[in-house]
């Protein structure tokens, strides 16, 4: 068992938090092109990243950034798209969320779901005044939630390096 789980005894296990949303995309959620606008899928991210905060959290979370989103097959009107997410990683008062959205295509439903987009989210969990509050550790089960775990720490300190650099660059 890492440091991590062994410093926190009071976590919750990732499963706790995992969160599924699922819809049917319509003809109100296209693009000019007919596929699905990438806006409504990251409303759809957000959405559910939320719910796996705020269910980890045990209480409010905000969005406080997206990390990133790749978007890798086009969705299309009709599809049955399932929107995955888990608290993959805690820090004092922050979560980060990763999300996986899977389509199942209208016309060949019989086939296996394709990935569509891959996201990670960074949410902070609030008190009723909206200043941030200190989170439950989360405990990894599986190798795939450690991980997600490990991969999320790199995220975070490249977030950090990145702020940092940009900083020192603006003040020459
Ligand atoms: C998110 C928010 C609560 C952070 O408040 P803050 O006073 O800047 O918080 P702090 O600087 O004390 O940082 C708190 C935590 O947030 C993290 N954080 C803050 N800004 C961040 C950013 N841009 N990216 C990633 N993490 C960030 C910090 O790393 C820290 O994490 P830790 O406690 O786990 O180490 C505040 O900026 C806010 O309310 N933003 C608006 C959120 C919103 O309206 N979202 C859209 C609708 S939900």
């Amino acid at each position: 068992m890492t440091e991590h789980l062994s410093a926190a005894p009071i976590g919750k296990p990732t499963s706790y938090s995992r969160v599924t949303l699922s819809k049917i995309m319509t003809a109100v959620d296209v693009n000019l092109y007919g596929t699905v606008h990438g806006g409504v899928l990251m409303k759809f991210v957000d959405d559910v990243a939320g719910a796996a905060a705020a269910r980890h959290s045990g209480g409010t979370a905000v969005t406080a950034a997206i990390d990133e989103i790749v978007f890798s097959e086009a969705v299309r009107v009709g599809d049955l798209v399932h929107a995955h997410a888990q608290v993959n990683w805690t820090g004092q008062t922050s979560m980060e969320v990763g999300v996986r959205v899977v389509a199942e295509r209208w016309d060949s439903a019989e086939d296996a779901a394709v990935r569509v987009a891959t996201a990670y989210l960074v949410f902070v969990g609030v008190d009723v005044g909206g200043a941030p509050r200190v989170v439950r550790p989360v405990l990894p089960e599986t190798a795939e939630d450690e991980r997600r775990y490990k991969e999320a720490e790199i995220r975070r300190a490249h977030r950090l390096a990145r702020r940092r650099a940009i900083q020192a660059h603006r003040e020459g």
